[in-house]
């Protein structure tokens, strides 16, 4: 199936997006097939020719994800920004939406005075945001929304545990089924789910704070990002198993925030030719 919507009307537009659940692109009974994807004429060079309202794709200055370099990002103690996740004892739902895997869950984050209210988390391999240049194997983004339908993205760098290093449990539970949930459109149960050593690594952190994107189509702005510095851990057992389900959905490096886009700045030199 394919998409050609108009500006405005992205709240019809498949839910495979990085702002599904939020006003945006609200939850509905059924999932469209996502219209984009990772690779080819669909995949991120190609986001702004699938439909209209993709502009800021290639036009927008303020893109994500970006290489974070510190100095030049500004950051803060994630103290202040009194992350709030609910527990779900007996698990949550966890959704194959064709691009990413999705969970939903509860929760709170302060942010420019005002409550924004979780909406869903999912994640990226390998990772979208770099630190100082440096990638990582995952990402999980929190999703959140205010009253005023303000986006913001809390997101944790995800490392592989190495011999001797401990690793989140919630990491290790969200995945728990996640062969289930293999194919486009599956449904699974997660594990447990307990946030609080989650919750404690961002107050123990610096959090990088920038204006961004969606990093899907629509490419949307006036997305406030919030990347925690230190890195979480995933057990290698678990990683590869979610590699080979979420195989590879990560947008290419976007040019620093205020910068020419990327793809505005090769049509210039490819039209001057
Ligand atoms: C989140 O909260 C809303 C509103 O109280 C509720 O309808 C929904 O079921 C909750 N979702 C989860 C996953 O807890
Ligand atoms: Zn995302």
């Amino acid at each position: 199936m394919k998409f050609f919507v108009l500006l405005g009307s992205a709240v019809s537009l498949a839910s495979a997006m990085c702002s599904h659940g939020t006003s945006l692109s609200p939850r509905s009974d059924s999932i469209a097939a996502p219209s984009f994807g990772y690779t080819g004429t669909i995949g991120p060079l190609g986001w702004h020719s699938i439909a209209s309202g993709n502009l800021e794709c290639a036009i927008g200055e303020e893109q994500s994800p970006i290489d974070i370099l510190p100095g030049v990002i500004s950051s803060v103690s994630g103290t202040t920004l009194n992350v709030q996740l609910q527990n779900y004892a007996h698990g949550a739902e966890l959704e194959n939406l064709g691009t990413t895997l999705e969970a939903f869950a509860n929760g709170t984050m302060f942010l420019n005075n005002k409550v924004h209210s979780l909406r869903q988390f999912h994640f990226h391999t390998p990772s979208e945001h770099r630190i100082d240049g440096e990638h990582y194997p995952m990402e999980v983004h929190f999703v959140f929304e205010s009253a005023d339908h303000d986006l913001a993205v809390l997101g944790f760098l995800i490392e592989v545990a190495g011999p001797g290093e401990t690793s989140l449990p919630v990491l290790r539970n969200v995945f728990r089924h996640v062969e289930d949930a293999s194919e486009f459109g599956e449904v699974t149960h997660t594990g447990a789910l307990n946030f609080d050593q989650l919750r404690r690594h961002v107050r123990d952190s610096d959090v990088f704070q920038y204006s961004g994107s969606l990093t899907t189509p629509p490419c949307a702005q006036n997305v406030a990002f919030n990347i925690v510095r230190n890195p979480i851990n995933i057990d290698v057992s678990v990683y590869k198993r979610v590699k080979k389900i979420l195989k590879f959905n990560s947008r290419y490096t976007q040019n620093h925030p205020g910068e020419k886009n990327l793809l505005d700045f090769a049509r210039d030199i490819l039209d001057a030719n």
